[in-house]
């Protein structure tokens, strides 16, 4: 638009495609951190861009938090909607249930008029535990859906911070810390590397999985958030990223 050109955000969203080595960028005036409407803007922007990724039939996944949440909100009806099921990413991962996965797949699916599958499992599962529920078979239906994900949706992470929010015990968080964990996605944490340093147990979407996803979408604006996007998004070529003026600035001057 007329205003992005204005602001040289069509620059800096191509620049950050290049060095970030993703497939697209798309930046939203403002500063997520300061506004709420700039918030709002990132909702509607990466709803219009789950549009456009959309299968003519398939699975959309997606993982929880506010972000996510706040564009289930404002999605619209799809296109084919009966032809779209929307599953959790993964299992629950210690967040408020208005933040889970489960939640935000029903908010998104009952906005767009899809289907929906969710899985109800307690947070954080011991892995001898785990192999035993992915074998109930209304569990599994559900883990074979998420294993066929066309579009998967999620946010990213301050990891300091998204353990707080978990409540994540001592041990978890001592070794967070050893390990400079800077960025978290779906319960997997990041150094500014972008080594995976730890990750949480439970069912579904596995990150070995992520890059051989047709399409992903990842939302997260706000300057707090650009040293954990840079840490998680580069060199992921299945990547459109979703987010803000004062992120992408921070991000570009990172690298
Ligand atoms: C979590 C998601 O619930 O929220 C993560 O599992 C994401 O993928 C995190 O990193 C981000 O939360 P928010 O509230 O900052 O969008």
């Amino acid at each position: 638009s007329f205003w992005k050109e204005v602001g040289g955000i069509r620059e800096r969203e191509t620049e950050a495609e290049r060095l970030l080595q993703i497939r697209r960028v798309v930046v939203v005036p403002g500063d997520a951190d300061e506004n709420e409407w700039v918030k709002e803007d990132l909702a509607r922007q990466a709803a219009d861009e789950l549009n456009k990724l959309l299968p003519g039939r398939g699975i959309v996944a997606v993982a929880g938090g506010t972000t996510v949440a706040q564009m289930a909100g404002v999605v619209r009806l799809f296109p084919q909607a009966d032809q779209i099921t929307v599953v959790p990413a993964r299992g629950a991962l210690g967040e408020n249930v208005e933040l889970e996965a489960n939640t935000v797949a029903a908010e998104l699916a009952s906005h767009a008029g899809a289907s929906y599958r969710l899985l109800y499992l307690p947070d954080m599962i011991e892995e001898d535990v785990r192999r035993n529920i992915e074998r109930d078979p209304g569990i599994a239906e559900v883990l074979e859906l998420i294993a066929k994900t066309d579009v998967l949706v999620h946010g990213i992470g301050v990891a300091a911070e998204m353990s707080r929010r978990r409540g994540l015990n001592e041990n978890v968080t001592h070794i967070l810390q050893e390990h400079q964990a800077v960025s978290e996605v779906f319960g997997y944490y990041f150094n500014r590397a972008g080594e995976l340093v730890y990750r949480m147990s439970t069912v579904g979407m596995q990150m070995e999985n992520v890059h051989m996803l047709p399409s992903v979408l990842a939302i997260a604006g706000g300057k707090s958030k650009a040293e954990a996007i840079v840490s998680y998004i580069r060199n992921r070529a299945n990547y459109v990223l979703v987010t803000d003026e004062a992120a992408i600035s921070e991000v570009l001057s990172l690298l």
